[in-house]
């Protein structure tokens, strides 16, 4: 797909198909998520997808607002000993990276918040068993879509300042 068709069709998806993904097709999101940028280069995260119904009917039941029916999840995993100040920055980049990759392959997802609501991130990490400086930065919903996105645009002249000279 071409970068400006992923840019505009690119839209959080809410109903999915039933089918996982393949590994060819999470080989290609983790290369794209660790192709963003990264301050200092420290790279401080992992990813943990999770394919397994239960476990990831157990994940969603602590998040509020992602009870939807993608069959799989990437959780963005933060090192905040690596990178104290930019680690929540990098997985950002992360993230996106993610949703733009799962667009060109025709995929859908949707980022659902965690960090910093304790209440869902505790528990998580809990049944995850991640180490204390761990952070659970973002919970992707992932899956082949059940819904059309179109191609949108949300482009607002007021928030752009262009300073010249
Ligand atoms: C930091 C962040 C947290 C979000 N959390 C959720 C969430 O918990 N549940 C959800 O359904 N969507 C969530 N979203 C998706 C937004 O609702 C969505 O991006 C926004 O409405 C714009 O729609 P679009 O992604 O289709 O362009 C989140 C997005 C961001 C960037």
């Amino acid at each position: 797909m071409e970068f400006e068709d992923v840019l505009r069709k690119r839209g959080s998806v809410r109903k999915y198909r039933p089918e996982s993904l393949m590994d060819s097709e999470i080989r290609a999101l983790m290369e794209a998520a660790m192709l963003g940028p990264s301050g200092m280069n420290l790279r401080p995260y992992r990813f943990i997808v999770v394919r397994q119904e239960k476990k990831l009917n157990h994940i969603k039941s602590f998040c509020p607002y992602a009870k939807y029916n993608a069959p799989n999840a990437i959780l963005v995993i933060g090192d905040t000993s690596r990178s104290p100040h930019m680690w929540g920055n990098d997985c950002g980049a992360a993230t996106e990276n993610i949703l733009l990759e799962a667009t060109n392959l025709g995929l859908g997802a949707v980022w659902c918040a965690m960090y910093p609501f304790e209440d869902r991130c505790a528990p998580v990490k809990k049944l995850l068993e991640l180490k204390p400086e761990e952070e659970i930065y973002s919970l992707i919903l992932i899956g082949h879509p059940d819904e059309e996105k179109g191609s949108r645009g949300h482009y607002e002249e007021t928030k752009v300042t262009i300073i010249d000279d």
